[in-house]
């Protein structure tokens, strides 16, 4: 039996997990949380808000599932990576943010890291007992979201609701805006890096409207390994929960004589900049990655409540870029601060808007 913490049980991840987490008599809910809505009962433990490694001591899991939005998720995937403890990981946020603090705890604590985003899910799959040096590229596919195609000019006056309409997949409003932007593939970008130890140029964005091919790895001899299956999150989350074994889940198999759509484009980078400042991000390296993350998220919550136009997010987030220190940060404090910084430049140039 594997007793699991799913932080975030609220969400739209933290949902799919509880079905997935029922339907299999090899995983236990040991311990639950949320950020403000009520989950009492729903777990024998149970914490709302506040600092949730308090809620990991409590239930010393075999496994942790983060799947709380955004930066709040920080420290308890430092948690788990320290001390040793399996971490499927949906909150990219943290490893964005952290990642240099992440894999050196994850070194000290020696557990596994095991990605629940799908392109990554799915590119660890591809990637598994290969040698990294027989990869020659990573390939991540992006949906596009809901305004693909679109040009500068039909995004200014676009709204939270046409945002939040994604075409392929179900998702909590920010990471839903986030793909809407590309930052959601510029987040997910600098996670690779992370996760699989390669390079930026190694790494390729490709747009694939229908999201069926969720990664692909190129190699050296010439030949690629994709992964398919229809673009729903209880796949990744079961095999993050349920790895090395393969769960059943409710997922009808691939119909390939259904007439599948295999389409793939460049991602258009001059209309969704935020993919290209996140690479930009990620390659400066240091704090860089992190007040990437800050910045969107001051700008996707003051999208969402109106307070700043969907073409704005990429300013506002271009214009922290352009200011931070961006130096590496030696411990927790200094992330810590390096996100608060970019947190207040990022309402400075909200302000200013
Ligand atoms: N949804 C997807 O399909 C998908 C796919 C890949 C990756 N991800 C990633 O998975 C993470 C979760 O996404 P989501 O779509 O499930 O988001 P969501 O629907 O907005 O859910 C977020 C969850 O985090 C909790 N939370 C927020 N702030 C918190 C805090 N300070 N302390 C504790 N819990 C807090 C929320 O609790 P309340 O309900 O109480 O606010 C909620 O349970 C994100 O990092 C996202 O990028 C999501």
């Amino acid at each position: 039996m594997k007793r699991i913490a799913l932080l975030g049980l609220t969400g739209s991840i933290g949902r799919q997990a509880v079905e997935v987490i029922d339907a299999s008599p090899e995983l236990e809910l040991a311990a639950a949380a949320s950020g403000s809505r009520p989950i009492d009962g729903l777990a024998p433990l149970t914490q709302v808000g506040g600092d949730l490694t308090e809620l990991l001591e409590r239930a010393q899991p075999d496994l942790v599932l983060n799947a709380v939005v955004g930066f709040a998720g920080l420290p308890a995937t430092l948690w788990a990576l320290e001390r040793g403890v399996d971490l499927a990981l949906a909150n990219k946020e943290s490893l964005v943010a952290a990642g240099a603090l992440a894999l050196a705890a994850q070194g000290r604590g020696g557990g596994g890291l095991l990605p629940v985003d799908s392109e990554h899910s799915a590119a660890f799959q591809c990637l598994e007992g290969r040698s990294r040096e027989s990869v020659d590229s990573l390939v991540l596919t992006a949906s596009g979201g809901p305004f693909r195609g679109r040009t500068g000019d039909e995004l200014a006056d676009v709204t939270p609701e046409e945002a939040l309409a994604h075409p392929t997949w179900n998702m909590g409003p920010k990471i839903t805006v986030d793909s809407a932007t590309l930052a959601n593939k510029g987040l997910e970008l600098i996670e690779a890096h992370f996760l699989f130890g390669l390079d930026y140029d190694r790494i390729e964005v490709v747009v694939h409207p229908t999201s069926i091919v969720h990664a692909l790895v190129r190699f050296r001899d010439g030949a690629a390994i994709a992964h398919f299956g229809y673009p729903d999150m209880r796949v990744p989350i079961s095999y993050a929960l349920t790895y090395p074994e393969r769960a059943a889940t409710p997922i009808p198999p691939l119909d390939l004589a259904a007439g599948l759509t295999l389409e793939f484009e460049a991602p258009d980078l001059e209309t969704f900049p935020l993919l290209g400042l996140a690479r930009e991000a990620g390659e400066d390296g240091g704090t860089q990655p992190c007040a990437f993350n800050a910045a969107n998220e001051v700008a996707v919550a003051a999208f969402l409540e109106g307070r700043l136009p969907f073409l704005g997010i990429a300013e506002v987030v271009a214009e922290t870029l352009a200011v931070v220190d961006g130096s590496p940060a030696r411990d927790l404090d200094d992330l810590v601060e390096a996100d608060a910084e970019a947190r207040r430049l990022a309402e400075r140039s909200l302000a200013a808007a």
